[in-house]
Order: C-alpha cells, then sequence, then structure tokens
C-alpha cells in the first residue's frame, strides 16, 4: 500500500484564462497518477481521481457516499460548501444506498427524454422569445449577463410549473447562493421555498406537483421545497456556464473543424471539452477504503476530476463524464441538451447574422474556485449582425 502522490498545484484556485486555454492544473493531475493528494479548499487532505476506470468505481462504491456526515471532522460546512447531512435534510445529492434509490424513484421518470421532449416547442419559444427581445433593444448584448441565466431558469421553472412572473426572483436567488454573507444566503434560500410554494399552489400543472405524488410519504412539504431547489439551483448553476461555451464555440465557428456532424454532437462535445462541473460533488469515505493501492481512512473527501478525465488524450473513446456516472448520474441530463440544442437552432434559424462583438482572443473565463466551475466573463455580441 503506498500513499497518493501530493501535488503542489492548487486545484481550487480562482483564476481567469483565455477562453479555451487548457485548466494549468488538470495535466499536472493527471501526469502525477490515477489518485493523487491535494489540499482541500476547507483544509487538510482531499484525493482527486484522475482516471477513467477508477472514477468510475468511484461512483459506484458503497463506501464512499455523499451524506456529508461523513465529511472530515475539522470542516465548517459553510466553508466548504456543505449541504445539511442526510438525516438533517433529504436530498438526491446527499442521499446514499436505499433512501437515495427511492428518492430517484421519484424523481426519474418525470425527466426521461421522452417526458422532456414534450417540453421542446415551449423551450424552444422562450429562447425565442428572449433572444428577440435582447435583439430588438439593438446594438450590443452580453449574453453572459442578460441571457444563459435567464432562459435555463426561465426552461427549469417552467417545467416545474414555478410562475414566470417569478423568473427575477429566482434570478436573484440563484446569485444570492454565491454571497459570502450567511444573511444573504439565507434570504435565497427562503426565495427559493417560495418558488416552491408558488410551484405547489393550487392550479399549477407542472412537474413539481407530480414530484408531490411520487415522493416518500414522510418527507414534509419544506423538505420537497429543498427537493426542488435542488432541481431549479442545479438547473442554473450548470446549464448557464455550458451556454456560454456553446455560443462561443458557435460564433467561433468551431463547428466547423470539430468533429461533430450533427447539432447533438456538437453540444455533446461542447460538454466534453467544457464541463460546467469540473469537479464531481463532494464524496466522503465511510470506512478505511483501498483505491488503487493507495488507503483511504475513514471520513476522507474524494473528487472526482470530470474534466482531466473528459479531456485526457489517453482516453480511450466512450461516454464522457460531463453528466456524471452512476446512481448519482444528472437527473436534468436530457433536459439540459434539449436547452442547449434548442439555443443552437433558435440562434441559426432566427438570427442567422448574429455574430462576436469583440475578437475571439478577447474572451476570458474565470475560474470561480473551489469546486465550482468556469464562467465566461462576458459573451459581447450583435444578434442581427
Ligand atoms: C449542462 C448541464 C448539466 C451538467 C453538466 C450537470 C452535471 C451533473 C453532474 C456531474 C452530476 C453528478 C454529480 C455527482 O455525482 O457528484 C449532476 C447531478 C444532478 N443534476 Fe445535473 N447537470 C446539468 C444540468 C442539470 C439540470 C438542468 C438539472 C435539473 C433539472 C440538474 C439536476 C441535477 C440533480 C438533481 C442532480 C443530483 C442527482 C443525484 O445525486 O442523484 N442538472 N449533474
Amino acid at each position: 500500500m503506498t500513499d497518493a502522490p501530493h501535488v503542489t498545484v492548487d486545484p481550487f484556485a480562482g483564476a481567469v484564462r483565455k477562453f479555451g486555454e487548457p485548466h494549468p492544473a488538470r495535466a499536472v493531475l493527471r501526469a502525477a497518477g490515477p489518485i493523487v493528494q491535494a489540499e482541500a479548499p476547507a483544509g487538510g487532505p482531499v484525493w482527486i481521481i484522475t482516471d477513467d476506470v477508477l472514477a468510475r468505481e468511484v461512483l459506484i462504491h458503497p463506501q464512499i457516499v455523499k451524506d456529508p456526515a461523513y465529511a472530515p471532522a475539522s470542516w465548517d460546512p459553510r466553508t466548504a460548501g456543505l449541504e445539511p447531512a442526510a438525516a438533517a435534510q433529504p436530498s438526491l445529492t446527499t442521499y446514499d444506498g436505499p433512501a437515495h434509490e427511492r428518492l430517484r424513484r421519484a424523481h426519474a421518470p418525470l425527466f426521461t427524454a421522452r417526458r422532456m421532449s414534450d417540453y421542446s416547442d415551449r423551450i424552444a419559444a422562450h429562447a425565442h422569445q428572449l433572444l428577440t427581445g435582447l435583439a430588438d433593444a439593438g446594438g450590443t448584448v452580453d449574453l453572459m449577463a442578460d441571457f444563459t441565466t435567464r432562459f435555463p431558469l426561465t426552461v427549469v421553472c417552467d417545467v416545474l410549473g414555478v410562475p414566470l412572473d417569478r423568473i427575477d426572483q429566482a434570478i436573484a436567488a440563484c446569485r444570492g447562493m454565491y454571497s459570502d454573507d450567511p444573511e444573504e444566503v439565507g434570504a435565497a434560500m427562503a426565495a427559493f421555498g417560495e418558488l416552491a410554494a408558488a410551484a405547489l399552489s393550487d392550479g399549477r400543472d407542472g412537474l413539481a406537483v407530480e414530484l408531490l405524488d411520487r415522493i416518500p410519504n414522510e418527507i414534509t412539504e419544506t423538505q420537497l421545497h429543498y427537493l426542488l431547489f435542488t432541481l431549479i439551483y442545479a438547473g442554473q448553476l450548470t446549464t448557464d456556464p455550458s451556454l456560454g461555451f456553446l455560443l462561443a464555440r458557435v460564433f467561433a465557428a468551431e463547428g466547423a473543424t470539430s468533429e461533430a456532424t450533427t447539432i447533438d454532437e456538437f453540444v455533446r462535445e461542447t460538454l466534453r471539452l467544457h464541463p460546467p462541473a469540473p469537479f464531481s460533488l463532494w464524496r466522503f469515505t465511510s470506512a478505511d477504503v483501498e483505491l488503487a493501492g493507495v488507503r483511504l481512512p475513514a471520513r476522507s473527501p474524494v473528487l472526482i476530476d470530470i474534466q482531466g478525465i473528459n479531456t485526457d488524450p489517453g482516453r480511450s473513446i466512450g461516454p464522457d463524464l460531463t453528466f456524471g456516472a452512476g446512481p448519482h448520474y444528472c437527473t436534468g441530463a436530457q433536459l439540459a441538451q434539449l436547452e442547449l440544442r434548442a439555443v443552437v437552432e433558435v440562434l441559426r434559424s432566427g438570427f442567422p447574422r448574429a455574430r462576436l462583438a469583440v475578437p475571439l482572443a478577447e474572451l476570458r473565463q474565470v475560474d470561480l474556485g473551489g469546486i465550482q466551475g468556469s464562467r465566461l466573463a462576458a459573451l459581447p455580441v450583435r444578434l442581427r449582425g
């Protein structure tokens, strides 16, 4: 049994780099081995998996769990960005084993490709309406400021049944989650509660109401609000930066040089190269575990380097890890891809002369730090050429 090699680069540092410039830590992590040790943002070691096969083993390992109750005792849950422990708050993202399976069974049938395809026309209509509004305002628009957050929130709220006059509230709540001020985060969570309650109110007929009928009986109304918060927030947090990268690639005409022959393939390729969740969410060992000859004591934090694995030049072709794998595979994968495809289609059909308002080389992406991904700082575009 050996120790995992320690890396000296900080894979969690915030930074600004050119769009498309590789993240400086990825190759270093990969070169160090299939499992490497770094300093966790909340202190102490974190074990990072850089190998595709080992990652898939970890993602189904019964003793590598999501429940923050197993986080290192020294971590401050707030600075570590941890959710409440599973015993305090049921969530797809913190439940493990049979409890997680039950919650998945409640959610999964609502988000299948077939169910989501029922919303295709509405999703395209939202994209068209929002882009038309921006184009009509004339001149240059920053799609990162005025489109990439609003569009996925409009879609996920519409699908869940949140009234669409509450989108500004949803945007403010999502932005509030980035605050360092616990009061602002508390206010954002309260706003999410109101959005959830609105989706469940009399006469609403979105998926929130269907979820209410499907969740296990012991789940309280407040706990259901949290489940709905997870869907809204996860639906914005990821699709928002992805839209920026996708649109930048469309404007850069990378479609012409990419291997993708269809819009779906172009979307998948973008997601593989620019996964909005560059690391998995936190996992922890619930007992001593051995991985690739390395012993991890109980309560060790483990992350999957999704971006590093997706872009590993030595990786054999197969499904990427953009949406994860195993029991926690992304619930919204079909919805997200539908949204991304719809935007490319609407842009091509409705705004054929749209172009970047600055040279591609001027686009910057901001690594937000920690396990958060990166996001284009701005995407200035002239929608009518
Ligand atoms: C491009 C867009 C998206 C990407 C790349 C993405 C990525 C991911 C990844 C990697 C995971 C697994 C995390 C882990 O195992 O540690 C995940 C889980 C999840 N995602 Fe997404 N996601 C996206 C969009 C969405 C949308 C639109 C929704 C909402 C409908 C959503 C809801 C969820 C939920 C609820 C989970 C937790 C599932 C579970 O733990 O069982 N995601 N996502």
